[in-house]
């Protein structure tokens, strides 16, 4: 072919605007794979019972106020099957292969939410059936308008596995495809309601569990896959570096609230989506308060330390960090006589930590070392005496959710855990008031490896000594200056 110059030119045109098209990215692309939800429907199915269907539900959506609701999150679990984001949606897992009226075999199938361009141009697209197909790897995906007259009989099983409903989904009056019309056609197809009172702790009169999914999917989650692992390493890594450089900006004056503002700033920096929970920032007393969220005291007092436990939820996938630094950059005796008490416990449990240690040895080590340490500093009596100063659990698995599904006997290859002793001496407490005010949580995350323990989040200093001298590092926030609230117009 002959190349005239108007031919040129649309031709470049043509090849700029697919330059232009491909360099603009909509999404990051680093998402789970379609293969790994794949391959962990085929891990649970693996450890279904014999002749049974899982059904899992998407999230509901949950009002704020008014016409406002709160930003929506996936059902982890749903999640991990699938990669689906959106609500209203219905995912059937089976055990064996399954024949359809036209004498398809099939495996699982998934209901979701229809494509909708009026609905889209307000809340966002959708993938429908079509997208779900291509983009999740999905390929028996069907809008929920399809689940009503999907004909399986559930009585054929010999066990139907879901988790129990909370009965407080929003109802879209007149819309058959909304979550509230799948859970209810779901229930009239089971024989939900004529077998609920056998769900409790009366001996089981249909083939209708909700318990044993928990344990199920528990073993599952609790192990990490590698892309898992990278999601997961994304994650602690940035709530680590906002830890570090809150730590440098931190001083006297500041408002709880802005410290929780530098951390997330951090977070979203990165392209983290979300907190993987409410962000804790507590001054001083406040830090006594374990899942303190208001974060409103307005001026740091140069003499409190700030207790910041927050994490970044990278793709799904959330951190869990803690640390307790001294507001002026030095910690006082008192402050670093209790610190270092819990660094011990800390330090000591991780070294403890590899496949075959329990949860439970863990913890004994840490609570041993502050009950000594306690008693040692003469904040209670002997060690052997019972106090409230630390009142929660050494571990946790963190995954998808922050307190992750997972088993909690030995630990594994490929689990990711918290380690996160802590001390709270509320004002009031029954020992010298010189120690009132005090709270200390210093939570790392660990990878259990194949003979030990990785310590995912490093990055962000641990020890009293490592703290002061980071703390004494200028900021780049020190030049963020904006004008007063008050009077301005
Ligand atoms: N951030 C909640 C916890 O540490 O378990
Ligand atoms: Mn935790
Ligand atoms: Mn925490």
């Amino acid at each position: 072919m002959k190349l005239n110059i108007k031919t040129f030119t649309i031709l470049m045109a043509f090849l700029l605007s697919g330059f232009f098209v491909a360099q603009s990215q909509e999404a990051p692309t680093d998402f789970l794979s379609s293969e790994f939800h794949k391959g962990r429907r085929d891990a649970l199915r693996a450890k279904l019972p014999d002749n049974s269907v899982a059904i899992f539900f998407a999230n509901p959506i949950r009002n704020r106020a008014n016409d406002v609701d709160f930003v929506y999150h996936q059902d982890p679990d749903l999640y991990y099957l699938t990669g689906y984001r959106e609500p209203h949606a219905v995912l059937l897992v089976f055990k064996e292969n399954q024949t359809n009226q036209n004498g398809d075999s099939y495996n699982e199938i998934f209901f979701v939410q229809q494509r909708n361009a009026f609905q889209e141009m307000w809340t966002g697209r959708r993938l429908g059936d079509k997208g779900v197909q291509d983009k999740l790897g999905i390929l028996n995906a069907y809008n929920g308008a399809e689940f009503e007259k999907y004909d399986i009989d559930f009585s054929k099983f010999s066990k139907v596995l879901f988790y129990d409903f909370k009965n407080d989904v929003r109802d879209n009056p007149g819309d058959k495809t909304d979550l509230f019309s799948l859970i209810t056609q779901f229930k009239a197809k089971v024989g939900y309601e004529a077998g609920a009172k056998s769900l409790g702790t009366e001996p089981q009169k249909n083939n209708l569990d909700v318990r044993a999914l928990n344990d199920i999917m528990g073993e599952l989650r609790g192990i990490k896959t590698p892309e898992e692992l990278d999601l997961l390493r994304k994650a602690v890594f940035i709530s680590t570096v906002g830890q570090v450089e809150v730590m440098k900006a931190m001083k006297p004056g500041l408002s709880e609230t802005e410290i929780q503002g530098i951390h997330e700033f951090v977070f979203k920096k990165y392209g983290s989506e979300y907190e993987g929970y409410p962000s804790i920032v507590g001054a001083g007393n406040n830090g006594c308060i374990l899942h303190y969220i208001e974060n409103h005291k307005p001026h740091i007092e140069s003499k409190e330390m700030v207790l910041m436990d927050l994490g970044a939820e990278y793709h799904g996938y959330t951190a869990d960090v803690t640390r307790t630094i001294p507001v002026d950059g030095k910690f006082s005796t008192e402050e670093k006589a209790i610190y270092d008490l819990v660094y011990k416990a800390q330090e000591e449990a991780i070294q403890m930590a590899k496949p075959g240690a329990t949860f439970g040895q863990l913890s004994a080590l840490a609570r041993n070392i502050i009950n000594e340490g306690l008693a040692e500093l003469g904040i209670i009596s002997d060690a052997s005496e019972r106090h409230m100063y630390y009142p929660h659990g050494l571990s946790h698995h963190i995954g998808l959710d922050v307190h992750d599904k997972g088993p909690y006997n030995k630990l594994e290859e490929n689990m990711v855990i918290t380690v996160e002793p802590g001390i709270y001496i509320p004002e009031g407490s029954k020992c010298d008031k010189k120690w009132w005010g005090i709270a200390v949580r210093i939570e790392d995350d660990i990878l259990i490896t194949k003979d030990g323990y990785e310590l995912l989040s490093a990055y962000a200093p641990r020890t009293s000594e490592e703290i002061e001298k980071l703390m004494a590092q200028p900021s780049p926030l020190n030049q963020f200056r904006l004008p007063n609230l008050k009077g301005n117009k």
